[in-house]
C-alpha cells in the first residue's frame, strides 16, 4: 500500500499552551515518526488572520508556534514543516474551489452560524453583524489547504470536524465536474487525548483566557499553577483524582507509573497547596530541555525562518504539480 498522507494545520492566534501540547502537539509529532505516513504540518497564517489584526502579534505568535514545535522535537527532515502563505497555489486553489462551493454549504458551518445566533440573541438587525468574508468562507481555505497535498488523513480537535467533511464535500464536487483529480480526505480525532481544563474550570483554551502557555519561566508557571481553583478540602481529607484539574493535568504529561503514585497521594490526603507544587515541579521537569530549546530558537528567528523555507521549498514541489493538473482540468490558462 503506498504511504498515506497525514497533514493538520495550526493557526498562529497566540502563545501554544498546555492544552495544545497534550491535545495536538505531541501526537502530532508521534504520529509524524511513524515509516508508513508522509506528514505535512503548517502554520495557518491566513486562518489566524481571520480572528488576529494586530500585525506585531501575528508575527510573533507565527514564530513561537513554529518554535514550540522544533522544540518539542518535529523532525523535519521526515515531515514538510512550512507557512501557508509561503505557498501561493493555496490562495489559488481556494478561489478555484470556491467556484464550486455552495453558499448554502457555508451556510451550516458552525462558527458562523455561532456568530450569527449570538448576533440573534442580542437583538442585532443584521445577523451577520461582525461576519467578514474570510470568517464566512474559513471552510474552504481549509479545504484548499488540505486538498492541495492530497492528504489522507486530518488530526484535528472535534470542533474541526465538520470542516473536514465539507472538504471531502468539496472535492466530491469538484471530482464530479471535472473529473478525478483530488483525494477525499478524513478527519482524525484523537479520543484518548481529552481536553485540558484551563485555570477556571472551563476548558482550556486562548479564547477563554485561562492557559498555560507551554514555555513559562519557572517562576511563572509555578504562579500560575497555584492559582488553580480547587475546592474546600483541608489537608489530611481525601482528594478524588477522578474530578481534580491538577491530577488531569499531572496525568496529561506523566508517565502511567507516576501518575498511579501520585493518585494514590490525593487519595491519602496531600494538601492543595502541595499537590499544586508536586504538579509544578513535574510540568517544570518535563518541559525544561524543550524550554531551553524554545528560548534558544525565540532568539534566533532568522533560523526559524530557514527552517520554514526548506519547508516551503518542498510544499511547493507538491503544489506547484497538483495547481498545474487543476488549471489544466478547469480550463485555465495557455491557448496552446
Ligand atoms: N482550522 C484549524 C483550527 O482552528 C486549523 C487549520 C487550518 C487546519 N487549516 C487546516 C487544520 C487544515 C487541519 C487541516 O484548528
Amino acid at each position: 500500500m503506498s504511504k498515506q498522507t497525514v497533514l493538520t494545520g495550526i493557526t498562529t492566534t497566540g502563545t501554544p499552551h498546555l492544552g495544545n501540547y497534550v491535545g495536538a502537539i505531541r501526537p502530532a509529532i508521534a504520529a509524524s515518526q511513524a515509516d508508513d505516513v508522509n506528514s505535512f504540518y503548517f502554520l495557518a497564517d491566513y486562518h489566524a488572520l481571520v480572528k488576529n489584526q494586530d500585525p506585531a502579534r501575528l508575527k510573533q505568535s507565527s514564530l513561537e508556534v513554529a518554535a514550540t514545535w522544533l522544540a518539542l522535537g518535529l523532525d523535519t527532515s521526515r515531515s514538510v514543516f512550512y507557512r501557508q502563505s509561503d505557498i501561493p497555489e493555496i490562495l489559488e486553489l481556494n478561489w478555484i474551489i470556491s467556484s464550486v462551493t455552495a453558499k448554502g454549504l457555508m451556510n451550516r458551518a458552525h462558527a458562523y452560524k455561532a456568530v450569527v445566533a449570538e448576533n440573534e440573541a442580542a437583538g442585532n438587525r443584521d445577523p451577520d453583524k461582525g461576519v467578514t468574508m474570510a470568517l464566512f468562507s474559513y471552510p474552504v481555505l481549509m479545504t484548499a489547504d488540505i486538498l492541495m497535498f492530497s492528504a489522507n488523513k486530518v488530526p484535528v480537535g472535534r470542533d474541526q470536524i465538520q470542516h473536514v467533511e465539507m472538504a471531502r464535500d468539496i472535492a466530491q464536487r469538484f471530482n464530479h465536474i471535472y473529473g478525478d483529480t483530488f483525494v477525499l480526505p478524513e478527519a482524525v480525532v484523537d479520543d484518548k487525548t481529552a481536553a485540558l481544563t484551563g485555570l477556571d474550570g472551563r476548558k482550556m483554551s486562548k479564547s477563554y483566557n485561562n492557559t498555560i502557555p507551554l514555555f513559562l519561566p519557572s517562576s511563572k508557571l509555578r504562579k500560575l499553577i497555584m492559582k488553580i481553583k480547587t475546592n474546600s478540602l483541608e489537608p489530611g481529607e481525601p482528594k478524588d483524582p477522578d474530578d481534580c484539574v491538577l491530577f488531569d493535568m499531572y496525568k496529561a504529561v506523566a508517565g502511567a507509573e507516576d501518575a498511579a503514585v501520585f493518585r494514590e497521594k490525593l487519595l491519602d490526603g496531600l494538601g492543595w497547596g502541595d499537590v499544586k507544587q508536586e504538579l509544578f515541579e513535574h510540568l517544570d521537569n518535563h518541559l525544561q530541555d524543550a524550554r531551553r530549546e524554545y528560548d534558544k530558537l525565540i532568539a534566533d528567528p532568522g533560523y526559524v525562518e530557514s527552517v520554514l523555507q526548506t519547508g516551503a521549498g518542498k510544499a511547493r514541489e507538491s503544489s506547484a504539480k497538483l495547481i498545474l493538473k487543476v488549471r489544466s482540468a478547469i480550463g485555465i490558462g495557455a491557448l496552446t
